[in-house]
């Protein structure tokens, strides 16, 4: 499927090991278009891993980097970004705030379900300064608010990335021809 007249880059947003990622590329080679994951992009930019931020240089030092390449990427036509999970809270009104032409998706998954995701992986300070589902849970509820100021939401739980993505894809093709979220 062709991109959609009026929508010009996607947006993921969501919890981590919500699979943003994942789902990301999938649609990014569905609609032709480039993908980038902002974290990435802010480990390239800095030389060093979330980790390493988070470590060396404290949250607030990584969301200005965040902030300064999401202007940089939002800019872009053709995109799919997967954001961060902290990427929508870490300021208000920034799911609300995308450009014309953005569609945002909230990938809903539980915080038992990402705990279990990310068990092991030693790759995000949050969940692995979580001692419990319960504190991964009440990071979620923090953020639900503001993950729900996404255009549609699609869930994640014992779905497989292809099958998201291929819901996400039905339902951009649902979306007014016009959309200018
Ligand atoms: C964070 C989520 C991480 C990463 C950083 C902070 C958060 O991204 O940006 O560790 O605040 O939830 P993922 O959602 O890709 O794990």
């Amino acid at each position: 499927m062709s991109a959609l007249p009026g929508m010009h880059r996607l947006v993921l947003v969501g919890f981590m090991a919500a699979g943003k990622s994942t789902v990301g590329r999938r649609l990014a080679e569905s609609l032709g278009w480039a993908f980038h994951d902002l974290d990435e992009v802010v480990e390239s930019v800095e030389g060093r891993s979330v980790a390493a931020i988070f470590a060396e240089s404290g949250e607030s030092y990584f969301r200005e980097v965040e902030s300064r390449v999401t202007h940089e990427f939002l800019a872009r036509d053709g995109v799919v970004l997967a954001t961060g999970g902290g990427w929508a809270a870490a300021a208000p009104g920034r799911v609300e705030g995308v450009p014309e032409g953005t569609v945002t998706v909230w990938l809903r998954v539980s915080a038992a379900e990402a705990v279990r995701r990310a068990t092991g992986e030693g790759e995000r300070p949050l969940l692995d300064r979580a001692e419990s589902t319960a504190d991964a849970a009440a990071l979620l509820r923090q953020r639900v608010s503001r993950y729900a100021a996404a255009d549609f939401d699609v869930d994640t739980e014992g779905r497989t990335a292809e099958d998201v993505s291929a819901q996400i894809m039905a339902r951009l093709a649902r979306l007014p021809a016009n959309h200018s979220a």
